[in-house]
């Protein structure tokens, strides 16, 4: 007996940055991944959605496929384990994308939000993961519901975090997060706070006083900056890094509770270099380290 009845991305409605663009790889209804094939590729290949394993377990995301070691940069319910066995898959409906297991023990369901009927799929070469409607308007993309990174192009709008992974291999829900507040501060304190106050903040932008719906911005050239609603700089957090057009980036909070830029080159066999780092000290996050404690800093 097969059961279905996982629906893994969660709709919300917020303004869309990108229109269809001709030539994206088209994902039709009907399509299925399993853990042997694994993945969809935006055009240019550069990036991949599907199952993905880190540890023991498998996850459902989005990953620099050209860049190695795998650099995932997106994770579909991240705290929701699926079984490691073979008898999963995954399908895209009118509904949009279900996960399919043969075994159902150990997972309980989660009901999605989207509210119009999906016509196709696309993984796009900006890293964004969408579903269009039948008129080509896209009714939910990955970029308005980031995990741990933001990509150029992508934007953090107010009201919304970022919340650091466990680790490199666990992208589950981790200690800290990255807050666009609403009164123009971009924040950093540690996540799941009963209550959040500045007291508990260890990191932020000093723009309190730069009102509504301000929003963190990542270009392709890699300067990352604060633009208010009228589109004012309202600050850069770093200049554009490299002149050419031949990088990638990406913001990531990382498990170690600090906010990391990364730029990695398209034409080498390079890694990660980090171009920015909101602090410099490991023990800087609040929690890492007790009253009358050391700093113990993880990994
Ligand atoms: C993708 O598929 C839909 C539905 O079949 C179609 O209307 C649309 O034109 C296709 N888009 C591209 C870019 O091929
Ligand atoms: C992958 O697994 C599915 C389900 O077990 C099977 O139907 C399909 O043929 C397999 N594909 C490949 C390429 O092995
Ligand atoms: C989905 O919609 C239901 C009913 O409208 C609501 O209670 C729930 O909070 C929504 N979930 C999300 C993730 O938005
Ligand atoms: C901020 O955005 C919200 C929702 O889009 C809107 O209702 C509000 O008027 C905006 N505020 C400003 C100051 O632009
Ligand atoms: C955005 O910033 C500019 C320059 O500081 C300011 O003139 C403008 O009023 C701001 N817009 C909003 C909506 O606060
Ligand atoms: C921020 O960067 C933008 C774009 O490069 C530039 O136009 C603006 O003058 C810069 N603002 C500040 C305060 O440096
Ligand atoms: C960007 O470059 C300008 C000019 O060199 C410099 O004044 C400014 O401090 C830099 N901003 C950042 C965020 O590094
Ligand atoms: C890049 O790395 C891959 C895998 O390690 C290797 O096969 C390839 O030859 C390398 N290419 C260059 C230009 O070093």
């Amino acid at each position: 007996m097969s059961a279905t009845f996982l629906f893994l991305l969660p709709f919300t409605i917020f303004s869309i940055f990108e229109a269809a663009q001709p030539g994206t790889s088209n994902i039709s209804l009907g399509s299925s991944l399993y853990p042997n094939n694994s993945h969809w590729l935006s055009n240019s290949g550069q990036f991949a959605f599907g199952f993905y394993r880190e540890s023991n377990n498998l996850a459902i995301g989005i990953w620099f496929k050209k860049i190695q070691p795998q650099t995932i940069i997106w994770t579909a319910n991240r705290d929701v384990k699926l079984p490691s066995s073979e008898d999963v898959k995954l399908h895209l409906s009118g509904e949009g994308i279900s996960v399919i297991l043969q075994d159902k023990q150990g997972l309980s369901p989660l009901i999605s939000n989207i509210t119009e009927s999906v016509a196709w799929a696309s993984m796009l070469d900006s890293g964004n993961f969408v579903f269009y409607n039948s008129n080509a308007k896209i009714i939910w993309q990955s970029f308005d519901a980031p995990t741990d990174t933001i990509l150029s192009g992508q934007r953090l709008l107010a009201g919304r975090n970022l919340v650091s992974s466990i680790s490199t291999t666990n992208h589950a829900t981790g200690r800290f997060q990255l807050s666009m507040q609403r009164d123009g501060n971009l924040v950093q304190y540690p996540a799941n706070l009963l209550l959040v106050t500045a007291q508990y903040a260890y990191w932020n932008t000093e723009t309190f006083t730069a009102g509504d719906n301000v929003s963190l911005n990542l270009d392709h050239n890699g300067q990352l900056y604060l633009l208010n609603s009228t589109g004012f700089y309202i600050k850069n957090i770093t200049n554009q890094t490299h002149l050419s057009d031949n990088h990638v980036y990406r913001l990531t909070i990382d498990s170690d509770g600090i906010l990391r830029l990364y730029s990695h080159s398209l034409t080498q066999n390079d890694s990660w270099s980090i171009e920015y780092s909101s602090s410099s000290n490991k023990c800087d996050p609040l929690g890492l380290c007790g009253l009358n404690a050391y700093c113990v800093p993880i990994e």
